[in-house]
This record gives C-alpha cells, sequence and structure tokens, in this order.
C-alpha cells in the first residue's frame, strides 16, 4: 500500500511507537497518551496542515506537513488521513492552502472540486467541501475580500464541531452498553479517524471515563489492517483491554464466547438507515443478526446523506488490487491474478439494532425515525 510511495511533504520523525511485535510492554507503557492531534492547523490562514500519517502506524508515529492543496490529495487518496469525518476535516484545510498571495476565488473554488475526487464513498468530505463552498460565494467575502481567513475560519469551525459531536456520540452510545460488556468493532473509528475520540470508539472511551470496565476484539481489517494497527493502538494507548482478531474469526467468537454488542462506524447513512462502512462490515453484521447481538452504527450527522434512500445507490469505490495480493510489497497471490477490491460494503437498515448520533439514539432506524430524528424532532424512541 502507500507507506512504500514517496512523500512529497515535509515529514517529522517524532518517535518510535509501541505496536511493532518484538516492543517490550515497558515500552508500550511509555508511548500510552503522548500521541499528537490526527489533525491541526499551524498558523493563521497563511499557516499549514498537519496529519498524522496513519499509514505507517503502529511502528512509526510520524507527522507530516501539508502546503498545497495537492498533498492534500494525495494524503486523502492515500489514506494518510481516513475515516470519514477526518477526511472532510483534512478536505476543508486543503481549500485554505489553495489561498496563497495574489490567489483568487476561483481557486479556492477548483480547489474544493479537486479535493472532491479524492475518494467517491463517505459523505463528510461532500458535506464539508459545500460548507467551504458556501463561504466562497458568500455575500460577505464578496464585499471584504478576506476569504482565506473566512476559509480558515469555516475549516476550524467544521473541526471544532466534529469534536463536540464525537464525545455527545459517545455519550449517547455509552449509555447502551452495560458494565463489563465485551465488544467486537470493525476498521477504525476511533480518535485517527475523527476531530477526537472518535465515533465507535468515542462510545468505548466514555465507557472507560464512566468507569465500566470493558474489553474490545478489534477485527484485524482488510485489506489495509485499520482494526489492528490504527483501533488496537488507540485502545492500547487508552489501556482498554483489546485483543486483535482476523476478520473471519467474529462468528466464531459470537458462537462460543459471549459478545454483547458490536459497535462501528460510517462513511455515509441514507435516509432509511443503511449504512456504508469499511468492507466485512455487512458480514460482521449478518453474524451479529444471526446470534442475537445488538449492532450499533456510531456516526455524526455529517455521515447523512438524505439525498440518498436505499445504500445500494451509495457509490463504493474500488481500490488498487495490490493492496491485497501485495501488501506492503509482499506478493501474496500469483502475479496476474484478478483482484477485486472494494473498499467498503452496506449493511442494510435493517441489520441495524440502532444509530448514535450526537443528537441521541434510533432504535431500529427507518426512513421515517431516521428523518425525524436528523431534523431535531427527538419525541421518539
Ligand atoms: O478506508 P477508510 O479507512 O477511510 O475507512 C474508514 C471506515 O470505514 C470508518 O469506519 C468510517 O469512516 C467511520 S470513521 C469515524
Amino acid at each position: 500500500m502507500s507507506s512504500s510511495s514517496s512523500n512529497p511533504t515535509t515529514s517529522t520523525d517524532l518517535k518510535k511507537s509501541s505496536g511493532g511485535a518484538n516492543s517490550s510492554s515497558a515500552e508500550a507503557k511509555r508511548t500510552v497518551g503522548k500521541a499528537p492531534p490526527a489533525i491541526q492547523w499551524d498558523g493563521g490562514p497563511d499557516g499549514f496542515l498537519k496529519l498524522i500519517d496513519q499509514t505507517r502506524l503502529p511502528t512509526e508515529l510520524r507527522v507530516i506537513e501539508c502546503r498545497d492543496v495537492q498533498t492534500v490529495w494525495e494524503a486523502i487518496k492515500m489514506l494518510r488521513v481516513r475515516g470519514a469525518p477526518a477526511i472532510g476535516i483534512a478536505a476543508a484545510y486543503g481549500v485554505v492552502l489553495s489561498q496563497g498571495a495574489g490567489a483568487s476565488l476561483e481557486q479556492a473554488r477548483q480547489a474544493a472540486d479537486y479535493l472532491a475526487t479524492s475518494r467517491p464513498t463517505a459523505v463528510n468530505l461532500f458535506w464539508a467541501l459545500d460548507r467551504m463552498r458556501r463561504i466562497i460565494d458568500s455575500e460577505s467575502v464578496a464585499a471584504d475580500g478576506q476569504l482565506a481567513s473566512r476559509l480558515l475560519a469555516e475549516a476550524q469551525r467544521i473541526h471544532r464541531e466534529d469534536r463536540d459531536m464525537c464525545h455527545a456520540i459517545g455519550r449517547n452510545g455509552a449509555a447502551l452498553i452495560p458494565d463489563q460488556a465485551t465488544i467486537i468493532t470493525h476498521c477504525n473509528a476511533g480518535g485517527l479517524a475523527t476531530a477526537e475520540y472518535g465515533t465507535a470508539l468515542s462510545v468505548m472511551f466514555t465507557c472507560q471515563d464512566q468507569g465500566k470496565s470493558i474489553r474490545v476484539f478489534a477485527d484485524e481489517t482488510r485489506p489495509l489492517w485499520q482494526g489492528s494497527r490504527l483501533t488496537a493502538w488507540e485502545l492500547h494507548q487508552r489501556e482498554i483491554p483489546v485483543t486483535v482478531i482476523c476478520d473471519n474469526m467474529a462468528a466464531h467468537l459470537m458462537k462460543t464466547q459471549r459478545i454483547d454488542a458490536v459497535i462501528v462506524g460510517a462513511d455515509r447513512i441514507t435516509a432509511r438507515g443503511d449504512a456504508a462502512n469499511k468492507i466485512g462490515t455487512y458480514s460482521l453484521a449478518v453474524n451479529a443478526n444471526y446470534h442475537g447481538i445488538p449492532f450499533y452504527v456510531a456516526a455524526p450527522s455529517s455521515t447523512f446523506d438524505l439525498n440518498l434512500v436505499d445504500g445500494a445507490d451509495i457509490p463504493i469505490e474500488q481500490r488498487d488490487g495490490a493492496e491485497i495480493v501485495a501488501p506492503y510489497g509482499t506478493r501474496l497471490a500469483p502475479d496476474g491474478v484478478e483482484v477485486y477490491n472494494p473498499a467498503f460494503d452496506v449493511t442494510p437498515a435493517e441489520l441495524i439494532t440502532a444509530l448514535i448520533t450526537e443528537k441521541g439514539v434510533v432504535q431500529t432506524p427507518n426512513e421515517e425515525r431516521v428523518r425525524r430524528h436528523l431534523a431535531g424532532d427527538n419525541g421518539w424512541e
């Protein structure tokens, strides 16, 4: 995958992290709580964007600096920054980077259009870019010409709002999780994937904050191992007991151990509650349904696409087959063999016990409940 490709950004090596198979537990403890924010803006309107390069984790904690639009596009495309809310935040800052000396409104518009081509599934990307476009086209910008500072203010608002939404999701979701719960999660819906705390992981972090004892099984999440590389790293940092499993072990666990809940994030949720998330989520939902285990999807309102009703209409990103057959340059299948690599799948609402948002909880989601919930009509379930 991307970690072997050349990185056009200025990079800063901070330290080696603890995830290597040979690292000692003493070394592991030293890194607890020391990670910088996944996304940071440095300076004023002429500043730059700092991102943890997530392709390097867990063996290396590296912050890259993005000083132009192209570098942000590449970081999103190659999953240096990833996770639906984080992609939206990074893209918003990417539009700010279009505003060098003498830059025009048109350059900002072009930057927004270009960043929208980086990845197709997470609706947060398009939602954030639409907010930036509204600033570009606003009357106040036309009146005072302060485009760069207004764009930065909007990107920072998007960033801040996501942080608040993630904490609220955590509080709303934690109410559903009993003490001593064992939870399965898939991919990474943590602080790395958002402004802070995450969505699915925010529920777990909040349980911990509330003094509940939980343990987590993290699907490794093939083909790019966001579960073992990133989710296990985040939970380990917070000292929440986490056990990494191969994706195909979840059904066996559900049958042989007490699993209290599955909690995942989402990249796009339709008006009827169908949820696109990392490939493998759908089979986890089918397995949870068969075993009678609650299946929760945690996401902010920015992940909902009310223009779509049927999950079949969500565009699914197809990625390079090399991610499957030659990860990190190691050939795992015969040269020339065909590969199919959809990055996401769609879990139908019927398999979702509840949606958890910053506004509350939608039990047994359907179109009426989702629309009422997002409209702020909280006199429901
Ligand atoms: O391809 P990725 O790593 O960007 O996929 C991310 C996921 O599927 C996450 O679960 C989703 O974006 C929610 S992140 C809060």
